[in-house]
C-alpha cells in the first residue's frame, strides 16, 4: 500500500517551467530575477511593503529578532505551543523566552493570560522587549487584543506566520500583524521552497537591514569589507523560481486542504470524544493541517493507539506539537499557564492533510480511526 504522508510537497503547476528558466538564464545563486518576483509576489498577496527571500524561516526569526534589538540577557515572549524553531531563535540571540500558554478556543496564545504575565513583568521590574506570537495550524492568533496589550507595554511583536501563509484575521492576511512577520516554505508547508522562508514587514529600512545581514553583512566596497557579524541566509534564485510557482497555486491548494478538513469534520461529526480544531470565529483557515482531539476517558482508546493504527497501515499521523516548557532544553525558562497545552499534545492528532489526496485515501483514513474507536468502545463495554 502506497504511504500516506502527513503535508507532503505538491507540485501541480510552473514550478519546472521556472527551474529550467532559471538554470538556462544561469541565474543560479542568491541573486536572481526570480528572487526579486518572489519578494514583489509575496508581498502583493500579504498586501505588506516589504520582504527579504531567505533560506528558512528560522532565518526570518533570528534576523526579526536582531531588527527588533535583542540581545543576551533579553526576554522574548513566545507561544508555548508551537515548533521548537520558534524559541530556538531567541536562544540565538542569547535571550531567554518566556512561554505563553495557549486559549482553549483557538489554541493560540492565550491574550488574558499574556496580560497577566506582563503585568508581573512590570512588577519584577524587567520588561520582555519581543513577542513571537505564533499562528497555529494555519490559524491567526487573536491580534487585536494581543496588539493592544503589546503597545501598552512597548514590546515588538514578531508575527510566526509560518504555518499560516494565506489565512486571514479580520479581513487582513496573517504574517502582517507584527512589525515583523516571518513565512515558512519548508518542505511540508501549505507552499514549498524545499527549504526557504520570508520576513515580511512595511518597514522599508528594517527589510534592506535584513538584506544586508543576510549577506553575511558585506559592505558595499569593491574588496569584501566588514564591520558586522552577518549571516548566509539569502534564498537562491533557483528555490525563488519553485516558491513562484507554488505561489501561483496557493488558492487551489487552500481550497483543496479545506476539503480535506470538510471531509474529516463530517466523517466525525457528532462522535462524543471526538473534536476537530475549533475554526476561530475572527478569521479565516489556511487548512494547513487538520488536527482531531481524541478524549480518552469518552473514547477508551488514546491518540496514540490511533496513529500507531494508522501507521501500521502506512499512513502518516503526527501528535500536536509538544509544549515548549516540557521540551528538556528550554525547561529552565517560565511558563504562564501550561495546563492546556498540555492537554492538546496528550489528545491532539494532526492527521494527513496533503493537496494530493484522494477520496479514497480520506475514506481508508477515516475508516482506521473510526475501527479503532469502535473496537475500543466493544472491548471497554
Ligand atoms: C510555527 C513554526 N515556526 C517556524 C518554523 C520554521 O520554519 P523553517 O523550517 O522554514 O525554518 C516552522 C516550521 O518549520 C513552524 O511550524
Amino acid at each position: 500500500m502506497k504511504r500516506i504522508y502527513l503535508s507532503p510537497p505538491h507540485l501541480d503547476g510552473n514550478e519546472k517551467k521556472y527551474l529550467i528558466e532559471a538554470f538556462e538564464s544561469n541565474w543560479i545563486t542568491t541573486l536572481g530575477p526570480h528572487v526579486d518576483l518572489f519578494e514583489k509576489e509575496i508581498c502583493q498577496k500579504l498586501g505588506i511593503g516589504h520582504a527579504a527571500a531567505l533560506s528558512s524561516g528560522t532565518a526570518a526569526l533570528h534576523l526579526a529578532l536582531l531588527l527588533a534589538g535583542i540581545r543576551p540577557g533579553d526576554e522574548v515572549i513566545c507561544s508555548d505551543l508551537t515548533f521548537a524553531a520558534s524559541v530556538n531563535a531567541i536562544t540565538y540571540c542569547g535571550a531567554s523566552p518566556v512561554f505563553i500558554d495557549s486559549d482553549r478556543t483557538t489554541w493560540n496564545m492565550d491574550p488574558l493570560l499574556l496580560a497577566e504575565e506582563l503585568s508581573e513583568c512590570r512588577k519584577r521590574g524587567k520588561m520582555p522587549k519581543a513577542a513571537i506570537v505564533v499562528d497555529l495550524y494555519g490559524q491567526c492568533a487573536d491580534y487585536a487584543p494581543i496588539q493592544e496589550i503589546c503597545r501598552e507595554y512597548d514590546i515588538t511583536v514578531i508575527e510566526d506566520a509560518a504555518e499560516a501563509l494565506g489565512a486571514d484575521y479580520r479581513g487582513r492576511k496573517a504574517g502582517t500583524f507584527g512589525r515583523f512577520g516571518v513565512l515558512s516554505f519548508n518542505g511540508n508547508k501549505i507552499i514549498t521552497t524545499s527549504g526557504g522562508g520570508m520576513l515580511v514587514s512595511d518597514d522599508e529600512a528594517a527589510i534592506k537591514r535584513a538584506r544586508y545581514l543576510a549577506s553575511q553583512a558585506r559592505e558595499p566596497y569593491p574588496y569584501y569589507h566588514h564591520v558586522e557579524i552577518g549571516y548566509n541566509y539569502r534564498l537562491s534564485n533557483i528555490l525563488a523560481a519553485i516558491g513562484r510557482a507554488q505561489l501561483e497555486n496557493l488558492d487551489r491548494k487552500i481550497e483543496k486542504r479545506k476539503a480535506v478538513n470538510r471531509f474529516y469534520r463530517k466523517a466525525f461529526a457528532g462522535i462524543p470524544g471526538v473534536e476537530i480544531l475549533p475554526e476561530t470565529p475572527y478569521g479565516k483557515s489556511n487548512y494547513w493541517l487538520t488536527v482531531i482531539l481524541f478524549e480518552p476517558k469518552t473514547l477508551g482508546c488514546d491518540r496514540e493507539g490511533i496513529r500507531l493504527a494508522l501507521e501500521a497501515e502506512n499512513i502518516e499521523a503526527r501528535p500536536v506539537w509538544k509544549p515548549m516548557h516540557l521540551q528538556p532544553v528550554f525547561a529552565e525558562w517560565r511558563i504562564r499557564g501550561g495546563s492546556v497545552s498540555e492537554s492538546l499534545f496528550e489528545k491532539g492528532l494532526c492527521l494527513p492533510s496533503g493537496c494530493d489526496l484522494t477520496d479514497m485515501d480520506l475514506e481508508r483514513i477515516v475508516e482506521i480511526v473510526s475501527r479503532v474507536i469502535k473496537t475500543a468502545r466493544v472491548d471497554g463495554g
